[in-house]
């Protein structure tokens, strides 16, 4: 009997050891959603626990260090699998390599997730608003898949703005798939109103939210009351010059900013891109 023998390719170095505070873990999914945009779903250790809205540092293994950034968790913290979503930054160092991965690669998470996005940091009231631009939408797809924010919150009112229409996909999945959602698709189904613009495209409703806002046409098109301080929350999250320019307007309507210590009106975090 003849034995074959398979030819092995070269050896591999050992991979050098993993920091105490970093997980390996393998990527299930990947999606991409324009040349720009792409959402991935990653095994999720037993142990780790995060809040809906928080953040994590995940990376991948390079030759010297293992190179992260922080993410937004996009899925919610019931889900088995922990999902996100990523902007391909023009020379980001993670990213223009994390743009490749797919089903089976290796993905490193840090053990500890933190932000300030969640539920714990808002005063209790009727209305939550969500505020994104671009991939700041990612921590929203949590918290709008996390059955504790319609017991906290009788309406949940999401925006996404992006430059081109076709950056908004990622958003209108999510809500669209809430209401097969066997944990919120009930409450979801009643309670969640998105509001999506682009600014440089042409699409249903054109234009910056902050001028939707200040000039009153959001609320006006989704036949809702304004911003009231007495009966509203909310949560901003995208580019500075945009969480900026959100936050002035919420200070100049009373609205007064929370953290998980102070627990009040609204609270922000900056989109993570790299
Ligand atoms: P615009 O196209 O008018 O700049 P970016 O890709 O630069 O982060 O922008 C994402 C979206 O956020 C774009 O639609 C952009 O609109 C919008 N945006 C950027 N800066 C602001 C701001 N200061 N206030 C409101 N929206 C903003």
């Amino acid at each position: 009997m003849r034995v074959s023998i398979e030819p092995e390719g070269a050896p591999q170095p050992p991979l050098a050891p993993l920091p105490a505070n970093l997980t390996a873990e393998r990527v299930l999914e990947v999606h991409h959603y324009t040349d720009k945009l792409f959402r991935f779903r990653v095994t999720r250790p037993e142990a780790f626990r995060f809040r809906a809205g928080e953040f994590v540092m995940i990376g991948l293994r390079t030759d010297d260090r293992p190179l992260l950034r922080a993410y937004s968790i996009a899925s919610p913290p019931w889900d088995d699998t922990l999902e996100f979503y990523s902007i391909i930054a023009p020379n980001g160092p993670l990213t223009s390599r994390l743009r490749n991965i797919k089903a089976g690669d290796e993905i490193l998470l840090a053990r500890k997730p933190t932000g300030t996005l969640v539920l714990d940091a808002l005063t209790p009231a009727k209305r939550l608003f969500l505020f994104s631009t671009g991939t700041g939408f990612a921590p929203f797809a949590s918290l709008l898949r996390e059955p504790e924010t319609y017991t906290k919150f009788d309406k949940v009112i999401v925006t996404h703005t992006c430059r081109e229409a076709s950056e908004l996909r990622y958003s209108e999945d999510i809500v669209n798939a809430l209401s097969d959602d066997p944990l919120v698709g009930e409450s979801a189904a009643l309670h969640v109103m998105r509001y999506a613009t682009c600014t440089r495209d042409a699409c249903r409703r054109p234009g910056r939210i902050t001028d939707l806002v200040a000039t009153g046409k959001m609320f006006t098109d989704l036949s809702i009351a304004p911003l009231d301080r007495s009966s509203d929350r909310a949560m901003i999250c995208g580019s500075l010059p945009f969480i900026r320019d959100m936050q002035n307007i919420l200070t100049a309507a009373g609205f007064a900013e929370g953290s998980n210590a102070n627990p009040a009106d609204f609270v922000v975090e900056k989109a993570f891109a790299g």
